[in-house]
């Protein structure tokens, strides 16, 4: 073998070793750089007779031919295998299972809110909904509450900006007791309604938040009493609890839109809270007043009204004992009802 087949050979061998761009680039300038091998071949041309130099020439050029040859295919090799090594590195199994989205439950309340209006839906009452930014009139006023009652102060009501039509300041509705006028000044009696949503007050502890729900409860007709409030009180609260070892009780209280007025308690006959009376509603007859202020004849229609906390209710059915836990958003605690 001559020298310059030993060159190329060597040539081959050294780019076949280099194993990235950086190292194939050198092994090149060794052979094919300015002071290179092959170029050093080339320089000493000049001095050969003209007759060798030409036969010389072309062997040294098929030789440079060579190693250049043998420098693409290694270049080619060494880009292809770092394209093949991106394409593992960021490979997707498609065989891998798919991660799927999070599946959403409902909210503890608003599966009592649920409850509710099919419990009630089941022994024939409508279900309303109305505004949570009321007036003064149908918040107050129409509810026979006086100018003057405490409920009325910045203390225990959230005003907004802006006005009704009377002048008087906007407001967040206190409760859902609004719906009464509402819906009874849109429809005939017998008029059977529940209108749950949510309402408003500057309140705020382990029982008392910002913003709760409740559920009003209206039955009005020419012969709705207040045993059928205690009946279908009764009637709701087995079902909602799901036992029928519990038992109602009506307690005097004062609302200025009832007379008479109770908070209806309720006590467990068995489980952890057995035996103690637990408040779960507002309740009466419904004033002659609001009656009027529905548009009706109070001596020809009466009936009863309820107003239930939904967050009460559900701490009660499953045991929760602070309110603020509903509304922290903490998937510890919300996933437990899904
Ligand atoms: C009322 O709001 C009356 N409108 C209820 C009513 C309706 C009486 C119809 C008669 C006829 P009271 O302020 O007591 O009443 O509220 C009723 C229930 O709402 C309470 O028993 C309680 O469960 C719930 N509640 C009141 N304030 C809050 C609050 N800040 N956070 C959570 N729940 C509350
Ligand atoms: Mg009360």
């Amino acid at each position: 073998m001559n020298s310059l087949e030993q060159l190329v050979t060597q040539a081959q061998a050294d780019f076949a070793s280099a194993h990235d761009a950086a190292a194939l680039e050198n092994a090149k300038a060794k052979y094919l750089g300015k002071t290179g091998q092959i170029t050093e071949q080339m320089k000493g041309l000049g001095k050969l007779p003209p007759e060798e130099r030409k036969v010389q020439g072309a062997v040294i050029n098929a030789a440079k031919e060579q190693v250049e040859f043998a420098l693409n295919a290694r270049r080619d090799e060494l880009a292809n295998a770092q394209l093949q090594s991106r394409l593992n590195a960021e490979a997707i199994d498609v065989t891998l299972p798919g991660r799927g989205r999070g599946m959403g439950g409902i909210h503890p309340v608003m599966r009592t809110w649920q409850r509710i209006e099919e419990i009630f839906g089941s022994i024939g009452f409508d279900v309303a909904d109305g505004p949570e930014i009321e007036n003064d009139w149908t918040n107050f006023t129409a509810l026979n509450s006086p100018e003057n009652h405490p409920a009325r102060s910045m203390q225990d009501t959230f005003y907004i900006e802006g006005n009704d039509t009377q002048g008087k300041p906007l407001l967040l509705r206190t409760h859902t007791s609004p719906m009464q006028v509402r819906y009874a000044c849109m429809h005939k009696p017998p008029i059977k309604v529940i209108a749950p949503g949510r309402t408003y007050r500057v309140d705020s502890d382990a029982t008392h938040s910002p913003m709760f729900h409740q559920v009003e409860g209206l039955w009005i007709a020419e012969d709705i009493s207040f045993a059928d409030l205690k009946g279908v009180y009764l009637n709701f609260v087995k079902a909602f609890f799901e036992t029928d070892d519990l038992q109602v009780r009506f307690r005097p209280s004062y609302f200025p839109f009832t007379e008479p007025s109770a908070e209806i308690d309720i006590a467990f006959g068995s489980g952890p809270l057995k035996g103690r009376w637990l408040e779960v509603s507002g309740a009466g007859q419904v004033h002659p007043t609001v009656v009027r202020n529905y548009g009706l004849d109070p001596e020809k229609y009466v009936g009863f009204a309820f107003g239930s906390g939904l967050e009460r209710l559900t701490m009660l059915r499953y045991g929760i004992n602070d309110l603020r836990l509903f509304y922290e958003g903490d998937l510890r605690f919300l996933k437990q009802f899904n």
